[in-house]
């Protein structure tokens, strides 16, 4: 088993590939520690900024040797000396991106890392091991998480070392690194089209872990994850960690969890990756702050798998509102009228949604959202069909449950208050809006007969509209 994780500074790689390693009894090779331990040396040479060119040679003569430890960062030596603590230091953390572009040191040290991956059952950590260094791995997956984040992680990390620093320092610094990592021309920082993308932020370490070696588990030896997590049979036979995000309906068994996410087909290429980006980072923060939203029940959300978020709709903004509430990209099915205006179609269909032409069976629609659901990612419905503007809930359809029943996910319910009166006489206005998810609707039986399944399943579904409405009207 060859575990491939990647991802920005600070993304939680290293602990999280520690304890996965742990938990699953492989070997864990943090590259970062490699790359750091070659700029140390070659600042002591006085090879940076001038004479990087030489660091390659450097490299292949230094007997770097590194020894994982159980809960803390890998020890490093040169020989009889250790640096540990030096490469964690400030001057290497700063000149570690420049010393890691050149193409000599990158060969040398991605030679070392092949044969460490040859040997088998290891997890290797840095930025390029799913697309340069071991592309045939066979679990790939990229971690993110906020700018913000990522710092105050680093802060904590460096506290437990004893080193102080301002989180506007770091914020500075890892900015910094992911523009010179993601930029250089060599083995940039780059997700691999195969790997499996999940943003921390927001997750505990726990829930990382759980869904790591949740992808791992099907081809861990057959072991399932549950079994990988708690059982004492297992090879890293440890602690017990519940499973982040596997809805119980969606087995970790099942062959979704090796599917791409996020969905190429649907965001790729740099414009789409940029768009991405600002969507779901610029337009969110401004979007709660200028309505003052409200958002409860974040916690029901599943971080990573497939699920079905199903919504009440009272405004054509309402995707917007939903998207920015929610932690996760929803790829939304929405009415095949809002392409008929072409930039605003271009912009939807580079942020993942697709068109649905209402009233008719249409197969392609369908195929799309089973699709997205299959891909592990999340799919957006608005199950009343169309807006309904005078009441909180319409008529539930009990059609929309088919996605769910068919892929075997469970389905997030959602309430949105306030988004009918954000356009009134074509001015926008700013009431306050709410946003109410509800614990995860369980996908009946696989066993019942398939009308009593369906039936189930659509009274499943308005049962939990209707606990989330007088829920929210007890409140009000
Ligand atoms: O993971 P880290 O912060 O310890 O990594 C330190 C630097 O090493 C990082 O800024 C980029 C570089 N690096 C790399 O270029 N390729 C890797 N596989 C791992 C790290």
């Amino acid at each position: 088993m060859i575990i491939a994780l990647d991802g920005p500074a600070g993304s939680g790689k290293s602990t999280i590939a520690r304890e996965v390693a742990q938990r699953l009894g492989l070997r864990y090779l943090d590259t970062g520690a490699m790359y750091r331990a070659v700029t140390l040396l070659a600042l002591e040479a006085g090879l940076v900024p001038d004479r990087i060119g030489e660091a390659g040679a450097l490299a292949a003569a230094t007997p770097l040797r590194l020894e994982e430890r159980e809960n803390d960062l890998t020890r490093v030596f040169v020989g009889d000396r250790e640096i540990t603590d030096e490469i964690r230091g400030r001057p290497v953390t700063q000149n570690v991106s420049a010393v890691s572009a050149d193409p000599a040191v990158r060969a040398v040290l991605t030679e070392k890392q092949r044969e460490e991956a040859a040997r088998g059952d290891v997890i290797l950590e840095g930025r390029d091991m799913g697309t340069v260094v071991v592309p045939d791995a066979d679990v790939k997956v990229f971690l993110t998480a906020s700018i913000e984040e990522r710092a105050r992680r680093r802060q904590l990390q460096l506290q437990a070392q004893g080193v102080t620093q301002s989180l506007e320092e770091l914020i500075a610094d890892i900015t910094a690194r992911d523009a010179y990592d993601s930029g250089r021309a060599l083995a940039p920082l780059r997700m691999a089209d195969d790997a499996i993308e999940i943003d921390t932020t927001g997750m505990t370490i726990d829930e990382v872990i759980g869904a790591v070696v949740a992808l791992a588990g099907p081809k861990h030896g057959g072991e399932s994850p549950a079994a990988a997590n708690g059982a004492p049979a297992s090879a890293a036979g440890g602690a017990t960690a519940p499973v982040a995000g596997l809805s119980p309906g969606s087995t970790p068994g099942d062959p979704r969890w090796g599917a791409k996410w996020p969905l190429c087909r649907m965001v790729r290429g740099p414009l789409d990756r940029w768009l991405y980006r600002f969507a779901y980072s610029f337009i969110p923060a401004t979007v709660r702050f200028l309505w003052r939203m409200e958002i409860s029940g974040v916690e029901n959300v599943p971080r990573v798998g497939a699920v079905v978020v199903a919504s009440n709709h009272r405004s054509n903004l309402d995707p917007f509102f939903l998207g920015s509430a929610f932690p996760r990209q929803i790829h939304f099915m929405a009415k095949a009228e809002l392409w008929s205006f072409k930039p605003l179609g271009w912009v939807i269909d580079k942020l993942g949604t697709f068109p649905v032409n209402r009233g008719e069976a249409d197969r392609k629609a369908v195929r799309n959202a089973l699709d997205v659901l299959g891909a592990g990612a999340v799919l957006g419905l608005f199950p009343e069909g169309h807006r309904h503007r005078e009441t909180d809930l319409g008529e539930i359809r009990a059609g929309v449950t088919m996605f769910s029943l068919r892929e075997g996910v469970t389905t997030i319910p959602v309430l949105m208050r306030g988004t009918d009166r954000v356009v009134r006489n074509r001015l926008p206005h700013f009431p306050r809006v709410r946003v109410v998810f509800g614990p995860p609707v369980e996908v009946p039986s696989a066993g019942l007969p398939r009308s009593e399944r369906t039936a189930l399943a659509a009274e499943r579904l308005i049962a939990a509209f209707q606990d989330l409405l007088s829920a929210t009207s007890r409140e009000k």
